[in-house]
């Protein structure tokens, strides 16, 4: 195992510890989602919002979460945004407007709908897809899937996104059977409060 997977392992390791409610971990290989066949990027990019998202380390406790995608030549760039609020005693308080921008690629130019995102806390490595674009109309829904292998087990992350922040995309059930068909666990989904957001730029 070399030194970087085994600390991706330690820290994954860590994380099951933490809580098993900010993160969907499951047992062997990564179900094999697959993006959509055709993706015409330039109408993917702009700004897509959160419906819902299986409980992630790195955006837990935030509300109001948005990406935006834009494009500067061969580059893709992933600015994901949101509110860290703090559920204190029933009342919700506004911490901080967290923003982090990531750049993506499209390693395999036949599957245009599957990017390499590097995050930059935990660098996956490699230039493997870990960002589906599983299914999107482009100005209603997306569906984006992003898994990563470890030995033995895997760390699923999944969101549908829509263009209108809170609105519920009117083929919700079949965006999730869709998934579900591919292997994943539909039932991890959380909605995210999408209302009384700061104003949005
Ligand atoms: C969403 O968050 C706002 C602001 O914290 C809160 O007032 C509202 O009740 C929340 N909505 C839901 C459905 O939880």
């Amino acid at each position: 195992m070399s030194k970087s997977l085994l600390s991706l392992t330690l820290v994954a390791l860590t994380m099951v510890g933490m809580s098993s409610a900010l993160i969907v971990l499951k047992n062997g290989q990564c179900p094999s989602v697959s993006g959509q066949a055709r993706l015409d990027m330039a109408r993917y990019l702009g700004v897509w919002y959160e419906y819902q998202r299986f409980p992630a380390v790195f955006e837990a406790g935030q509300d109001c979460t948005s990406a935006t995608l834009s494009q500067d030549g061969g580059r893709i760039s992933v600015t994901n945004k949101g509110t860290l609020r703090l559920n204190l005693f029933g009342m919700k308080m506004a911490l901080r407007e967290m923003s982090v921008t990531l750049s993506a690629t499209v390693p395999d130019p036949s599957k245009p709908s599957e990017l390499a995102v590097s995050f930059r806390r935990v660098d996956m490595g490699g230039n493997r897809p870990n960002y589906i674009i599983q299914d999107t109309d482009y100005t209603n829904y997306a569906v984006v899937f992003s898994c990563l292998q470890l030995p033995g087990f895997n760390i699923q992350n999944a969101w549908i996104l829509t263009r209108v922040p809170g609105q519920v995309p009117t083929n919700l059930a079949t965006l999730e059977n869709n998934l579900a068909t591919a292997g994943v666990d539909v039932s991890k989904f959380k909605v995210i409060n999408q209302s009384q957001c700061p104003e949005r730029s």
